[in-house]
């Protein structure tokens, strides 16, 4: 008998991505809690395009109470949550905090409430490395503390991890896994599902693939000054294929019971930092030309330089990067010439 999973933000990146990872195990029937307010009811179609499987989204804001726990009296079924709705831009939080708070915090309040009224026993959150906030000693694993947010949106994050341990201390009926992810790239190998940016992007790989299509004139490296190997910064890129293979793999774990604490967290990362420079270089090799990019002045709020140890990924949940970042680009540039053509 498969287990029913509810995606918030489903229609989403990483959301879509994991549904198809959940349909293709064979174990698991999904639906989708997605408003859409930042991604398009579209995307289910090009789950179905690839799965064959007809997923349902319920158009419902997740901070919408009584909207979104209609969902669970018509899916009495639902054993487990994960849950990725969640506003996710750095900058965007720092102009607009209490939008952040507000939504980041709201969502999170309404799907415990919701795990604790309607007996969900499972529930895995989409976290990030942004809870470390910046790093001396690299690579970071769980038992690195975090640090001073960066910004409300990285504060978001360390408050909601606290919820989840803080309830778990009270609904003992629930398990749950924190899941902090580095920096999810690239696209579905298919080419037919993918991050949909705006026009003008605020992450590193939609942006080079911006200026790759011509849909930007050019792009800027923020800061070549950092103490690194080629002065920019170092991020651990790793696929979003391999994340949403994470999240069947740490579903698995909780519905089988393999854990040791009702709530464990994993980072989920490649472990191989790469800088903005060695990007650009692996970006130009696929798409065979030479990008217009100019050197600027670092970017308020970024750190010099974070990768992960996944070690417990790895051994516990017995999950693996198997995309390398030609894989990535590959990926992500056969994707924007899809939504370009
Ligand atoms: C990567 C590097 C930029 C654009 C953030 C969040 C993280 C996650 C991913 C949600 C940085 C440089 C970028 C450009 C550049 N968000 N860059 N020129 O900031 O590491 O992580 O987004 O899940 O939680 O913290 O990702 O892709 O924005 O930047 O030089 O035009 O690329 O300065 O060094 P980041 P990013």
């Amino acid at each position: 008998m498969k287990q029913k999973i509810m995606v918030t933000g489903g229609c989403g990146y990483i959301g879509s991505h994991t549904i198809i990872a959940l349909i293709e195990s064979g174990k698991y029937d999904v639906i989708s809690v997605d408003s859409c307010v930042r991604s398009t009811p579209e995307t289910m179609s090009r789950v179905e395009k690839i799965t064959g499987v007809k997923v349902k989204n319920y158009p419902v804001d997740v901070c919408d109470k009584a909207a979104f726990f209609k969902v669970f009296e018509e899916n009495p079924d639902v054993t487990g949550i994960i849950h990725f709705a969640a506003y996710k831009a750095v900058g965007e939080s720092v102009e607009q905090p209490l939008m952040y708070y507000r939504n980041n915090l709201g969502t999170m309040m309404n799907v415990l409430e919701a795990c604790e009224k309607f007996g969900v026993k499972h529930l895995l959150f989409s976290s990030s490395a942004a809870v470390y906030g910046d790093i001396e000693k690299l690579p970071v694993n769980e038992q690195t503390p975090m640090g001073l947010a960066n910004c409300p949106y990285a504060h978001t994050k360390q408050i909601c991890e606290g919820m989840i341990q803080s309830e778990l201390e009270a609904n003992k009926a629930m398990d749950a896994l924190i899941l902090r992810y580095f920096n999810p790239v690239g696209a579905h190998p298919t080419g037919l599902n993918g991050e949909l940016s705006p026009d003008k992007p605020n992450n590193l790989i939609p942006v080079i693939m911006h200026v790759a299509s011509g849909v930007l004139p050019q792009m800027t490296v923020f800061g070549t000054d950092y103490n690194t190997r080629d002065g920019s910064c170092i991020r651990d890129y790793l696929h979003v294929c391999d994340i949403a293979d994470a999240h069947v793999k740490g579903m698995d774990y909780l519905v089988e019971g393999r854990y040791s604490k009702r709530c464990e967290i994993f980072n989920l990362g490649s472990g191989n930092g790469l800088s903005v420079l060695e990007m650009l270089d692996a970006a130009e090799k696929v798409v065979g030309k030479k990008l217009n990019y100019v050197l600027g002045d670092r970017r308020p709020g970024d750190i010099p330089a974070i990768y992960a140890d996944s070690t417990r990924a790895n051994e516990l949940l017995g999950w693996h990067c198997r995309y390398d970042v030609t894989d990535m680009m590959e990926s992500a540039w056969k994707w924007e010439r899809f939504i370009n053509s």
